[in-house]
């Protein structure tokens, strides 16, 4: 299934720089991206959308699993399309990220993206960004990374972040929002967020991205992970 193309994983809790990390390490090394975060947070968006309640398992299930969307890399990141509509902005919101939980919380949901990511594992490798990659959907990965930061400092980048998109919050409630959220992602009964037991647990609180991003290259250096090609 997963073991002749090489996976990196890169799991971790929201605001850790999971994004930043991963998307530096797919360009670097040429290898494709998947972020599946953005997947549940299309979940929900679509959802919202037909009017179809989020707690709805059998009918957010079925959106999940008639889900047209593409991600299509650009020089400004990715433009995320559901059908043909550009959903980029409105999935990134604060409520995207609540609706994306809510949605990410239901079996049967992440029972019908699991195939849907697996099969974007292909030449020369994938950089996978979530909460599950090396628990239940890459188990098999050569190199899993668990990246974490406090609460409070994910909260003040996550400030920073949306301030840079004209998105005006409280640090507080953004503060009291990640909490939330952890608890929620942490406590569910499929796939909670909780390090694989092989992974590397890296704690970025203090650490630049460009100091994470180095470690990481360090780790798949030493695990043979990387060509010729992509150094
Ligand atoms: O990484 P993100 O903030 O875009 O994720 C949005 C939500 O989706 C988050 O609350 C957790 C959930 N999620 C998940 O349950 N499993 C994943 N593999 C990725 C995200």
């Amino acid at each position: 299934m997963t073991s002749a193309v090489p996976v990196i994983c890169v799991d971790g809790p929201s605001g850790a720089g999971k994004g930043t990390l991963s998307q530096h390490l797919a360009s670097a090394l040429s290898w494709h991206l998947l972020d599946s975060g953005a997947l549940y947070r299309v979940v929900g968006y679509a959802c919202r959308q037909a009017n179809v309640a989020l707690d709805d398992e059998t009918a957010v299930a079925q959106m999940a699993r008639a889900l047209n969307v593409e991600f299509q890399p650009g020089e400004k990141g990715v433009t995320v399309w559901l059908s043909a509509q550009d959903v980029t902005a409105g999935i990134r919101s604060e409520a995207g990220g609540r609706d994306a939980s809510r949605v990410a919380a239901l079996p049967r949901v992440r029972a019908a993206l699991l195939l849907r990511q697996q099969e974007l594992a292909r030449t020369p490798g994938l950089i996978a960004d979530g909460r599950d990659m090396g628990t239940v959907v890459f188990p098999d990965a050569p190199l899993k990374i668990f990246l974490t930061a406090s609460a409070e400092a994910r909260a003040e980048r996550r400030f920073h972040q949306l301030q840079g998109m004209g998105e005006s919050v409280s640090l507080a409630r953004l503060l009291d929002d990640i909490q939330e959220r952890d608890a929620r992602d942490e406590a569910r009964a499929v796939s909670p967020l909780v390090p694989a037991e092989d992974a590397v647990v890296i704690d970025s609180t203090t650490l630049s991205a460009d100091e994470v991003a180095q470690a990481v290259r360090e780790l798949a250096d030493g695990r043979n992970l990387l060509s010729d090609a992509s150094e």
